[in-house]
């Protein structure tokens, strides 16, 4: 598919490989903070202050200890302690709905005609931290083309799996299981979005959502669900795990967007991971920084309504 957007990044913008895994320890040291309150809690709701200083970064053993994957639990070791048990070969994905060519499709099939590029992006957390990732992937249009839509579907909507035996952290009611996120059609189809299988080259590791996760660069890091088993085109706009959670705080289309808060903190700034921990805040771009490129997308909405 025909590129339609400028990278403007390039490979020294990329946050290096060590903080990337590394950032959930750090700042779970920093705050100390639980679950409790949403998305890893409420770091950013919380002043920045003078003890990051006294932080030391973590060795790559500690990195790869901490992810955001809720399958896997909620305390800050136990994906490092689980997503390894994550059975990743074989993979299949469930393509049904409003398709053509519905049907479970085998991933090394899906690879096998798919083209694999890097794309290096911005990704920000609705946390309100940020960094540049190099992902390793394709794009989701093209996938969709690979199973025909039908011209009645209106959106796109994936689910992990949920493999009880593999995943401990689904024994708890901390969201509905299993984890699911949708897009509208057109943002499924826009060329920035991309189905990821690896970061810096190498496969995903399994607690960043091996072995196939959705990225879509200018909304929060949360509609990015990892460990895809199936895609659902339909007419009725999908449910989503944090909204069901909390709707007043999650919404659907959950665009990066500095004028509009989150109900407990700013969304104005960021603190770019790689400057050290409590670097001061860089302004947070409207849709990330990729604004020219989706904006058209969300022509003559309210974006404070449709948050
Ligand atoms: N997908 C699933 N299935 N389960 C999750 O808990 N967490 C989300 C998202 N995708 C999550 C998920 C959240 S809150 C974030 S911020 C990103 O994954 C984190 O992805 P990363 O750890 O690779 O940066």
């Amino acid at each position: 598919m025909a590129m339609r957007w400028k990278n403007t990044l390039k490979e020294s913008d990329v946050t290096e490989e060590a903080t990337f895994m590394n950032r959930r320890q750090l700042m779970s040291g920093a705050a100390g903070f639980g679950i409790v309150g949403g998305i890893a809690g409420g770091l950013v709701g919380a002043p920045t202050g003078a003890k990051a200083d006294t932080l030391t970064p973590n060795s790559f053993e500690d990195i790869s200890n901490y992810c955001n994957f809720y399958e896997f639990g909620t305390s800050k070791d136990d994906p490092a302690k689980y997503a390894g048990a994550l059975t990743t070969s074989p993979w299949s994905v469930k393509i049904d709905g409003m398709v053509e060519a519905p049907g479970d499709y085998a991933l090394e099939d899906i690879l096998s005609k798919m083209t694999i590029e890097e794309r290096i992006y911005r990704f920000r957390c609705v946390e309100a931290w940020s960094m540049v990732v190099p992902w390793n992937g394709f794009e989701l249009a093209d996938l969709l083309a690979l199973a025909g839509v039908q011209s009645g579907a209106k959106y796109v909507a994936f689910e992990t799996a949920l493999r009880e035996d593999e995943m401990p952290g689904v024994k708890y009611p901390v969201l509905e299981w299993p984890y699911v996120e949708g897009l509208r059609l057109d943002e499924a189809m826009h060329p920035l979005t991309m189905m990821a299988t690896g970061i810096y080259g190498k496969d995903l590791p399994n607690q960043n959502g091996a072995p196939l996760r959705l990225v879509v660069p200018w909304k929060y890091g949360f509609k990015s669900i990892k460990s895809i088993v199936r895609i659902t085109l339909t007419d009725k706009e999908p449910a989503t795990s944090w909204n069901k959670a909390n709707a007043r705080e999650y919404g659907f289309y959950s665009n990066v967007n500095p004028e509009v808060s989150h109900p407990r903190w700013s969304q104005a700034s960021e603190r770019q991971l790689g400057g050290g921990l409590f670097a001061s805040r860089v302004p947070t771009l409207k849709f990330n920084g990729y604004e020219e490129e989706v904006a058209s997308l969300y022509a003559g909405m309210d974006l404070k309504t449709h948050f």
